[in-house]
């Protein structure tokens, strides 16, 4: 199964797509972790990503097409993979239909107020990619699954959430008609409980 999870920031794409692929033992792709990593380790496309990111911009499509592209030829992704914050535009969905069949796309609903609240208490753990929010930890600064130390992914930071929240509607909002036109949007409520969200995402894709 190929799918692609869609949502503003924030939506929880990454905490129901790492639990989806762990289910169907296939990868998840997010292309902020890959870009990320490329951060950490100060490659080139990393230097280059990081003031879009900093910034709270898209990186350039030829970045992330190239990226994805490379990414898919990995032996992991034979058996299918969950996308995760890719495609952010119609000219990287126009890409992956060329190299890329996709079986649905999962939308996932949250109101802007909820997202900043979510945002805005987000912890990471840069050692294993960890995402919590404080209200679910006892100790906000150590990582509850390694050990590691949480900290503040600087897009998180006020002002950038905002910018992301306006360029996730200018140029991410758009994919949803794209993908709905071709039959293969699935709509699912991202507010209230993790566990009562992850349940609407397996009803929406038909997972049992
Ligand atoms: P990326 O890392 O993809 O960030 P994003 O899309 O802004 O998404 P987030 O990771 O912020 O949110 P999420 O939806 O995964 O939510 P999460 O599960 O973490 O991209 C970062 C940057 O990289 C971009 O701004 C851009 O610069 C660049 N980039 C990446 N891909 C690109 C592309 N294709 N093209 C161009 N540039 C690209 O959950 C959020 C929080 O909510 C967590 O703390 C979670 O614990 C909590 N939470 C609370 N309740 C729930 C609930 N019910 N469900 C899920 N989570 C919940």
């Amino acid at each position: 199964m190929n799918l692609i999870f869609l949502g503003p920031p924030g939506a929880g794409k990454g905490t129901h797509a790492v639990r989806l692929a762990q289910q169907l033992n296939i990868p998840q792709i997010s292309t902020g972790d890959m870009l990320r990593g490329h951060v950490k380790a100060q490659t080139r496309l990393g230097l280059e990503a990081k003031k879009y990111m900093d910034a709270g911009e898209l990186v350039p499509d030829d970045v992330i097409i190239g990226m994805v592209k490379e990414r898919l030829q990995e032996p992991d992704c034979a058996g299918g993979y969950i996308f995760d914050g890719f495609p952010r535009t119609v000219a990287q969905a126009e890409a992956l239909s060329e190299f890329a069949k996709i079986d649905a796309v999962l939308n996932l609903i949250v109101s802007d107020q909820v997202i900043i609240d979510r945002l805005s208490g987000r912890r990471v753990c840069p050692d294993c990619n960890g995402t919590f929010h404080i209200k679910h930890l006892e100790n906000a600064s150590v990582c509850p699954n390694c050990g590691g130390k949480l900290v503040i992914r600087k897009d998180d930071e006020p002002e950038t959430v905002l910018n992301r929240l306006n360029v996730y509607r200018r140029q991410t909002e758009p994919l949803i008609d794209y993908y709905r036109q071709k039959g293969l949007l699935r709509d699912a409520n991202g507010e209230g409980s993790v566990d009562a969200n992850y349940a609407e995402v397996l009803e929406a894709l038909g997972i049992r």
